[in-house]
């Protein structure tokens, strides 16, 4: 997917942020946020208003350049990084690492890796914030190669079963592409907050 050419033209997932990050507040009032695969950053600006120390990261130089808009636009404060997550030097601990949509990017092999950096670089009683697409999906199904990670349904709550599970729920998203016949794509899609102890 170019999201270059498409975050150039429009606000793709618009500016509100998704209901998973809302619930960080429940959690948590304050603190450092890493937030890999930000896109436009509708998380990243909502966590910066609340008070966190955010950090956003991305491929997309426009998403990272509309982020840069907003907070210039909005007076808020966020670090801005056109980053791969795979390259990504970790220098500190974070109080709260979000992954929202963008494992699906990433090479299946890559992300256990991954995902043991991400705990590694989460401070005590810190949260890991995941929505992911399933192999219960379109997304999946239509892959010409099965090289890119999609959990199985549960998968990612048995990664974090050593961690407190605050909020778990596995249902069907409609995604915005749409298949040959014009029907929305559908994907078994998981979300996970979940706590280090
Ligand atoms: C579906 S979008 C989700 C954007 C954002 N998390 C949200 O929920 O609004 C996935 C994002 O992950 C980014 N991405 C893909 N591969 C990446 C990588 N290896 N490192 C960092 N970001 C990546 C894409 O550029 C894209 O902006």
């Amino acid at each position: 997917m170019d999201y270059n050419s498409i975050y150039k033209n429009k606000n793709l997932f618009g500016t509100e942020p998704h209901w998973l990050v809302r619930k960080i507040l429940k959690y948590k009032k304050s603190g450092t946020v890493l937030d890999i695969g930000a896109g436009q950053g509708r998380n990243s600006l909502f966590l910066a208003k609340n008070g966190f120390e955010v950090t956003a990261i991305d491929t997309s130089a426009e998403g990272i350049k509309k982020i840069q808009e907003s907070v210039a636009r909005d007076g808020l404060s966020v670090e801005t990084e056109i980053a791969d997550i795979n390259g990504f030097k970790f220098e500190k601990q974070y109080d709260v690492i979000v992954v929202l949509f963008a494992l699906q990017h990433l090479i299946k092999d890559d992300v256990p890796v991954l995902l043991e950096k991400i705990n590694g670089h989460t401070a005590l009683y810190g949260l890991n914030v995941v929505a992911a697409f399933t192999t219960e999906g379109d997304f999946y199904k239509l892959q010409r190669n099965r090289k890119y990670f999609y959990p199985a349904p549960g998968q990612l709550k048995e990664t974090y079963k050593d961690w407190n599970v605050l909020e778990w729920e596995e249902k069907q998203s409609t995604a915005f592409q749409k298949d040959k016949e014009g029907r929305q794509l559908k994907n078994l899609t998981s979300f996970l907050i979940s706590q280090k102890r």
